[in-house]
């Protein structure tokens, strides 16, 4: 099977349209998914931060799904999939996990689209465990170890837009504690993992740019021993926008962040 690996697709950045019949996706896509006459793989996997509009998100998926021919797009969602980001949303949703809850009957709703939050997903015989995952402080307790966690809550406020936007939670890394168990429910029964969040904290597994900077503890999280314990071979990720692969604990971990003119589409061969 060969799995296309894309996150942080960030929808309504690049589209002005809510549904897809007015939009032209071809002409935004073609010359990243069919690059130099690339073949198109039998499964997508997005790693989260499809929008910030839910109706838009679908219609985008199911276009993609429709005019490039993939057996199956697999989903997480991610940070900005929890985002309220004007009045009109948070009139609309009663917090952000409201408007999570609705992206995920959106998506588990199509046929053939699937948003994983600690469930697992068999097409031909691959299993695909997911959950979106979250930062915890564990890179800046190992690098920055003064830092106090007011201090991480202060900063996660001004520099993360759901510091703001994220409606229900309080501190950065409440929704990690929401966000573990669905990993522990699925870590051991896939082939692929898939996370919103890079599953290691290690310097040498976070982008260069981003090695020796603080808020680098927003990006990942201590995943050591799931990475050391999974039955998958592959961990695909998302978030830092950067495109690389490190190999850790026998595990292939792999982001691919979705830029048109700064990344290219990355699969793999399972
Ligand atoms: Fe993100």
């Amino acid at each position: 099977m060969k799995i296309d690996i894309l996150s942080d697709l960030h929808f309504d950045y690049y589209f002005k349209q809510i549904y897809s019949s007015k939009v032209d996706v071809r002409k935004t896509y073609d010359k990243y998914f069919l690059k130099d006459g690339r073949e198109i793989g039998d499964v997508l996997v997005v790693a989260g931060d499809l929008g910030h509009n839910n109706q838009q998100n679908i219609s985008l998926l199911d276009m993609i799904k429709r005019i490039y021919g993939y057996k199956a797009i697999i989903c997480v969602l991610g940070n900005h999939d929890y985002c309220l980001v004007n009045r009109i949303m948070e009139d609309d949703y009663d917090d952000s996990f409201a408007r999570a809850d609705e992206m995920k009957k959106l998506i588990n709703d199509k046929e053939g689209i699937y948003c994983l939050d600690g469930d697992v997903i068999e097409i031909d015989g691959i299993r695909f465990g997911g959950a979106m995952g979250w930062y915890s402080s564990a890179f800046s307790r190992t690098y920055f170890p003064l830092a106090g966690i007011e201090g991480m809550n202060g900063m996660w406020k001004v520099l993360m837009p759901e510091g703001k936007q994220f409606k229900g939670i309080k501190n950065f890394d409440d929704p990690y504690k929401i966000e573990l168990p669905k990993i522990e429910a699925v870590y051991q029964k896939c082939d692929v993992m898939i996370t919103h969040i890079n599953p290691s904290f290690l310097a040498e597994h976070i982008s260069q740019e981003y090695r020796n900077n603080r808020s680098t503890t927003f990006y990942c999280f201590n995943g050591h021993e799931f990475l050391k314990n999974t039955t998958a071979k592959h961990w695909i990720f998302g978030h830092t926008h950067s495109s690389y692969s490190y190999e850790f604990e026998g595990v292939q971990c792999h982001v691919n962040a979705y830029e048109l003119y700064k990344s290219n589409m990355k699969s793999i061969e399972i």
